[in-house]
């Protein structure tokens, strides 16, 4: 069973989305088995996004991220990574389609709402630096009854 990391960033906390990204991914089904809301750290956001460290617009997208608090989530279900990408939209919100959440919620890249994990391999590296203690690991009886 395949998990991702998916994280509303302070904007999307800022404008009071949490519940309604919370909603798409478990309206679609998956199941949540972390959530935290907390500040971050330059140490932390440097980890992070340690593939971005030298595109010209790193240093304003950790000023952003340092701007308010963020709440990270892992949810885990069928193909999971690349479903919950989708669901997201793309990196820029005005090639996202409608129906998606940055279809639906921003303009600016540079405030984009919520990260989602890119790969398989990401995910596992986003979740254990997030989420060092681990996830819960619960099962979901009579899963239709509580999706429908
Ligand atoms: P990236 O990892 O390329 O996209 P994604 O978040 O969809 O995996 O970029 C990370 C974040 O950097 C992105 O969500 C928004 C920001 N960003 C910019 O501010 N300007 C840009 O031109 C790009 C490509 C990204």
């Amino acid at each position: 069973m395949y998990s991702t990391y998916i994280m509303v960033k302070p904007d999307g906390v800022e404008r009071g989305l949490v519940g309604e990204i919370i909603k798409r991914f478990e309206n679609k089904g998956y199941k949540l088995v972390a959530l935290q809301l907390l500040p971050t750290s330059r140490a932390i956001l440097n980890e992070h996004y340690c593939d971005l460290k030298d595109k010209p617009f790193f240093p304003k997208l950790i000023n952003y991220m340092l701007s308010g608090p963020v709440v990270g989530m892992v949810w885990e279900g069928k193909d999971v990574v690349k479903t919950g990408r989708r669901l997201l939209g793309e990196t820029d919100p005005l090639k996202s389609a409608p129906g998606t959440i940055r279809g639906d919620y921003c303009i600016d890249v540079g405030k984009n709402l919520c990260h989602g994990s890119d790969s398989v391999e990401s995910a596992q590296r986003e979740i254990n630096l997030w989420f060092p203690s681990g996830v819960i690991s619960w099962e979901r009886h009579n899963v239709h009854k509580l999706i429908y």
